[in-house]
């Protein structure tokens, strides 16, 4: 075998896929050994995961001794990688409290092995702030994540929470064991699309981003082997696959999201934030009184990328920047770089014909220092790519 893994199998329904796992594993030449919570007993049996994994099968932290002749400790740091799949939202939670109150979490204390995530849990728990708290400190403490994937549920309802593939996360795995790729090891933050900002309990002021430049760079970032938290506002996209989404409505929201989501080695804002919010919203709709139109008054937003390149501790090492212009492209693009203090900025050209907002092709113009260098017009996935390996390069370059 080239490699062995823990895996802890949590108490959700999508219990069953793990047993998939455990086959595609062992068929990539990986050995599994399995550990059960007691809740995850009542969805797949001992047996059947023993008879698939080949090894003995640990339920319970007093009987472990016994039937391996190995106790927590060592069983914790005999593989090369743990993984938890399904992670449900209680062991998540157990995990990133610092919990020991049965074998998994034990088993989770004690090591000091890389470990793996594969949550699944329904849509709202995973919403729910607790778990979206838990999940910023168990990435800040190094911990890889597969999905979740959005999509239908068991429980019939729709969105982010579903485990991902056997298949995905049996990759994940092989690239966590074998492959170091370029951004490895690297947490890159990307905002993506636009932000709503409420007037009263119906309307919004918006903007007309798509969201699909961010979520490309994202994709492009997470296939270099970037750990990815994608800080979205309101789109119609789908997570890219293996990237951490969450999800935000307002600037107030996503400032508060990617401060939460820090330290990153990278920055990348993307998102079309919202420059001013009403300054008070109406609790109920406003009503058309007659007569002269109400007047909304406004507040200026704070500035994220401004935010985030600000000199200090936890400033991400490479912050990047958009900026979306209808006129005088280089001239503002140069002015809005040093006034962000952003290390790079990529401005493109958004005026009307160009559709580049909801479109497929983007026209860059990158800076970096003093350099002004025109991209050729490209997909938007493909400006992706070159954003992704280029960071890759700068990260090659410069120590951890
Ligand atoms: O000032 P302007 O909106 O043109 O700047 C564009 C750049 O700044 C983009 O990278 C955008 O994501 C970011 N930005 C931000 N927070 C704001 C406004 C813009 O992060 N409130």
């Amino acid at each position: 075998m080239r490699a062995r893994v823990i895996l802890i199998i949590g108490g959700g329904i999508a219990a069953y896929k793990s047993l998939e796992l455990i086959r595609l594993l062992r068929k990539r030449d990986i050995a599994v050994e399995c550990v059960l919570t007691e809740s995850a007993t009542h969805f797949v049996t001992p047996l059947s995961v023993q008879g698939l994994s080949g090894a003995p099968v640990h339920t319970a932290l007093l009987s472990l001794a016994e039937d391996s002749q190995m106790d927590h400790i060592a069983l914790s740091r005999s593989a090369d990688l743990l993984v938890i799949c399904p992670a449900t939202a209680n062991l998540l939670a157990r995990m990133a409290h610092g919990f020991a109150d049965d074998l998994a979490t034990t088993l989770l204390l004690a090591t000091d092995t890389p470990v793996m995530i594969a949550p699944a849990m329904n849509v709202r728990m995973w919403q729910h702030p607790a778990t979206q708290e838990n999940l910023r400190l168990l990435q800040a403490r190094g911990c890889l994540f597969v999905g979740p994937d959005d999509g239908e549920m068991a429980c019939g309802e729709f969105g982010p929470g579903r485990l991902s593939e056997p298949e995905a996360i049996a990759s994940a795995i092989e690239d966590a064991l074998f492959s170091r790729k370029p951004l490895s090891g690297r947490h890159v933050l990307v905002t993506a699309g636009p932000t709503h900002e409420p007037i009263d309990p119906v309307r919004f002021i918006a903007n007309h981003s798509s969201g699909k430049q961010g979520y490309a760079i994202a994709a492009a970032c997470a296939q270099l082997g970037a750990q990815v938290t994608l800080i979205s506002g309101p789109t119609a996209l789908p997570c890219p696959a293996g990237v951490m989404r969450v999800d935000v409505i307002t600037a107030l929201d996503m400032l508060a999201a990617c401060e939460a989501a820090l330290p990153a080695d990278c920055a990348i804002c993307a998102a079309a934030v919202g420059d001013w919010r009403v300054t008070e919203t109406a609790m109920q709709k406003r009503k058309k009184a007659g007569g002269e139109p109400p007047s909304l008054a406004l507040v200026e937003n704070p500035d994220i990328l401004a935010t985030l390149s600000r000199p200090g501790a936890r400033r991400p090492s490479l912050v990047i920047g958009f900026a979306a212009e209808t006129e005088a492209l280089q001239d503002h693009a140069v002015a809005k770089k040093k006034r962000k203090g952003c290390d790079w900025l990529l401005a493109n050209d958004v005026s009307t014909g160009t559709g580049v907002f909801g479109g497929e092709q983007n026209r860059i113009l990158f800076l970096d220092g003093d350099t002004i260098e025109p991209w050729p017009a490209m997909p938007k996935t493909g400006v992706a790519s070159a954003l992704a390996a280029r960071i890759a390069a700068c990260f090659s370059s410069s120590p951890r």
